[in-house]
Order: C-alpha cells, then sequence, then structure tokens
C-alpha cells in the first residue's frame, strides 16, 4: 500500500479545513485505506482538528517542529506538544521551512520526535542550480547525513525526495530521474543500516501519479498545491486503489 500526503501550507480558513479534513478521512476510512492517506493542516488547526475528530488524530502531520521540547522559543511548535495534541507526527525540513531550521538542529528535531513516538517524514531536495551543476546527489547525502546524525530512529522515520525545482512549478522530475535519486537516497541510508520508506513530492498530480507510484522505489507521494481540492485529492487516492 502506498502512503499520500497532502501538504496544505498557509491555505484554508478553520472551517474549510474542519470540512474538507472530513471529507478526505471519511473517504478513505470507508475505503479502508486509513493508515496511508495523510494530511497536514496549518499549525492553528492542529489540535482543533484532533479535537474533533478524534478517530482521523492518527492520520494528521504537522508542518514542522522544532527540536526543542519547551522553553523561551517564540513562534516554534515542539514535538511534546504535537504529541499531547495526538497527531501522527511532522514534516521536518521542507524546503519552505529550512530558512528556520540549521541542518544540525534538523537532526535535534528528529531526536525529539522520535523521544516523543512521533512519525517524521524528512524532506529533502537540490535546488535548480545544483541540479543543472551535477550537484544534486551530493546534497542529497549531505543532507541525509547531517539530518540523521543524532538519533538511532527506531522505525517512524520516512524520507520525502522533492527537488526544490519542481515544488509548486509543474515540473515534475523525470521518472528516471526519481528511481535513480532514491536508488541513491537508499543506498547512503544503508550505509547507516536504514531501511525506510520513500516518497517523491514535487507537482504530483492526477495524471502521473500512478506512473511515479509504480516505480519500485517509490512508497507513496507528498502532495502540495493538488491536495487543497478535497474532491480532487480523492481522486489521486483512487489512483492509488
Ligand atoms: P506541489 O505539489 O504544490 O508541487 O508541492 C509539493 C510540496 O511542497 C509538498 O510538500
Amino acid at each position: 500500500m502506498k502512503t499520500i500526503i497532502g501538504n496544505w501550507k498557509l491555505n484554508k480558513t478553520p472551517l474549510e479545513a474542519k470540512n474538507d479534513i472530513k471529507t478526505i478521512f471519511d473517504y478513505s476510512s470507508e475505503k479502508k485505506i486509513n493508515s496511508s492517506v495523510f494530511i497536514a493542516p496549518p499549525h492553528p488547526y492542529l489540535g482543533y482538528l484532533s479535537d474533533i475528530y478524534p478517530q482521523y488524530s492518527s492520520q494528521i502531520l504537522s508542518q514542522n517542529s522544532q527540536e526543542f521540547l519547551k522553553g523561551a522559543y517564540t513562534g516554534h511548535i515542539s514535538p511534546k506538544m504535537l504529541h499531547d495534541m495526538k497527531v501522527k507526527g511532522s514534516l521536518v525540513g521542507h524546503s519552505e521551512c529550512r530558512y528556520m531550521n540549521t541542518d544540525e538542529g534538523i537532526s535535534h528535531t528528529l531526536s525529539s520526535l522520535e523521544e516523543e513516538s512521533l512519525l517524521c517524514v524528512l524532506c529533502i531536495g537540490e535546488s535548480l542550480e545544483e541540479k543543472k551543476s551535477n550537484q544534486g546527489l551530493k546534497k542529497l547525502t549531505h543532507q541525509i547525513k547531517t539530518n540523521i546524525s543524532h538519533t538511532p530512529l527506531k522505525g517512524k522515520l520516512m524520507i520525502a525526495y522533492e527537488p526544490i525545482w519542481a515544488i509548486g512549478t509543474g515540473l515534475t522530475a523525470s521518472l528516471e530521474e526519481i528511481q535513480n535519486t532514491l536508488e541513491h537516497i537508499s543506498k547512503v541510508l544503508s550505509e547507516k543500516s536504514l531501511n525506510v520508506p520513500l516518497i517523491y513530492g514535487g507537482s504530483v498530480d492526477e495524471n502521473n501519479i500512478s506512473e511515479i507510484c509504480s516505480l519500485p522505489k517509490v512508497d507513496g507521494v507528498l502532495v502540495g498545491g493538488k491536495s487543497l481540492d478535497p474532491q480532487y485529492f480523492i481522486k489521486m487516492i483512487q489512483k492509488l486503489l
């Protein structure tokens, strides 16, 4: 079974979030595929959504998290808070959040999430400049090695390969690029004796989701823009059935 995560980023009113998450999870639970469908709503809605839909809280992810469990860190969100809100886990290291986190900090965040028994979806990816100068794989290797340096990772990790140039641009990495890159990521992980699910993100839509998910290395997808319309997102989920 494949995983599909909808990352809502900075979108939706509270009412839209309440209605749309119900539409999506009612559908996936009816089809008995709830364990593999996740939504990452904006932070202010996490506790509210988890409270009103306790049956779906294990399918709700945070869009980011910091390493600190508590303290004088204005504007931050801690793994402990996520645990207390009973959500499943968090995306970490998304390219749109990395300006707030160092590689070292991300590594500590992974440890903190693990301490709270939360799922961590570590996002990595290269920029267009890095791709053009053939530095893409080097960048990914660096991100994996630095971001996974502080944690024993007992099993709640997933890695999302999201080339920055493919996010929100309508440009998707070719199937060959995705397959080769995920093979490289697997190899780097195997040097750390890690074997974790790998997913792809970057302009995934209903037309390309099937072929991307048919690649042997792909365990699922991380969807941004095309997860916002619940009926469209459900069509994407149907392609994975
Ligand atoms: P898009 O699907 O809009 O390209 O966004 C991908 C993404 O950043 C998901 O985290």
